[in-house]
């Protein structure tokens, strides 16, 4: 084995150009899902405090964002919905013609070209802002699989294209593609948030969504922050269940889950750079105290490089220019 003077690892880092020839990990613009918030009323665009260049959109406005991101080179959207009403059992999740459904036709009529993922959860539509149907202060699983199966049926009548659970109940994909199979929806792919923690790092989010709990918080069905192999339990279990794609979510905390989760089953995954990701590079960018573009791609490379295929960001518009910019 040589050994220095002769091994010289520098030698491939004087010259940008060989530089390029040799990096084993590059963005491309295939590896981003862009995530939306949706409304009701007209004409609508409201900043998100904690989420610099994040809005919460009315239909309206939701289709031109989607063109623009279609026309950025971005393949997907995945979408949240802001309900009208919420009530105990979060009836606007499942209603034909609730938010997530008219923003989805919207969409889906006017884009072309453009997947569209839907969110299904019950949390921004349940008046305690839960993620199921509750007995006292616990959700109740049965009875909530129920609930996100009608859910995603009316997200696939309305043409989603890709479902993805995120709520975390036992039992909810194989649920969901039983649900989906009934009604005939047998080529929708179902990417579950199969390694979900319950982490700090959704603050922003639940500004956005309007989904924060009116009491409690989310550890009875979301991860443990400290366990690694019960992440593989819950994405075999997905799989068994029927998930084509998987995702682990926060990412960037996350990284030797996305690893473990690709190495060990090899299917498409996704990792989610939640809100409060992205919150902290925007607040540190804005202050300057971190190079924010720098970091914005580093911290977006470092989720591909362990292991991940696809990167839920709100970072999918600027990171596609960056893209462009630097061809
Ligand atoms: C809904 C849901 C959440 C996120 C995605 N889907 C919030 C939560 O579990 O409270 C978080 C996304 C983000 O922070 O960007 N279950
Ligand atoms: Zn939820």
């Amino acid at each position: 084995m040589s050994v220095f003077p002769t091994k010289r690892l520098r030698r491939l880092r004087y010259n940008p150009i060989i530089r390029d020839m040799v990096r084993e990990t590059e963005l491309s613009k295939n590896d981003f899902i862009y995530p939306l918030f949706v409304v009701p009323g007209e004409k609508i665009k409201n900043e998100v405090k904690s989420m610099p260049g994040v809005y919460q959109l009315s239909i309206d406005n939701l289709v031109k964002e989607c063109k623009e991101v279609s026309a950025l080179g971005i393949p997907a959207v995945i979408l949240f919905g802001i309900p009208e009403h919420k009530d105990e059992k979060g009836s606007e999740a499942y209603e034909p013609n609730g938010i997530i459904q008219r923003a989805v036709r919207a969409i889906k009529s006017e884009v072309k070209d453009l997947v569209v993922i839907t969110d299904v959860c019950m949390c921004e539509y349940t008046s305690h802002g839960h993620c199921g149907v509750l007995e006292g202060e616990e959700i109740l699983n049965d009875e909530t699989i129920e609930l996100l199966a009608k859910e995603a049926v009316t997200h696939a009548e309305a043409g989603a294209d890709i479902i993805a659970p995120s709520d975390m109940m036992d039992g909810r994909v194989a649920a969901i593609r039983k649900a989906l199979d009934e009604k005939g929806f047998t080529k929708i792919p179902i990417l579950s948030y199969a390694a979900k923690y319950a982490s700090g790092y959704y603050g922003p989010f639940r500004d956005a969504a309007e989904s924060t709990p009116a009491f409690g918080d989310r550890r009875s069905h979301q991860m443990d922050i400290g366990n690694a192999n019960e992440a593989l339990r819950e994405v075999e279990t997905d799989i068994e269940e029927g998930a084509d794609m998987v995702m682990v979510k926060p990412a960037g905390p996350y990284l030797d889950i996305i690893y473990r989760v690709k190495q060990k089953f090899g299917l498409p995954t996704a990792a989610y750079q939640v809100s409060g990701e992205y919150a902290m590079i925007k607040a540190a960018g804005r202050n300057n105290w971190i190079d924010e573009e720098r970091v914005m791609i580093e911290s977006l490379i470092a989720i591909k490089r362990a292991g991940a295929d696809m990167i839920l960001t709100y970072f999918a518009k600027e990171a596609a220019t960056w893209l462009d910019k630097s061809k």
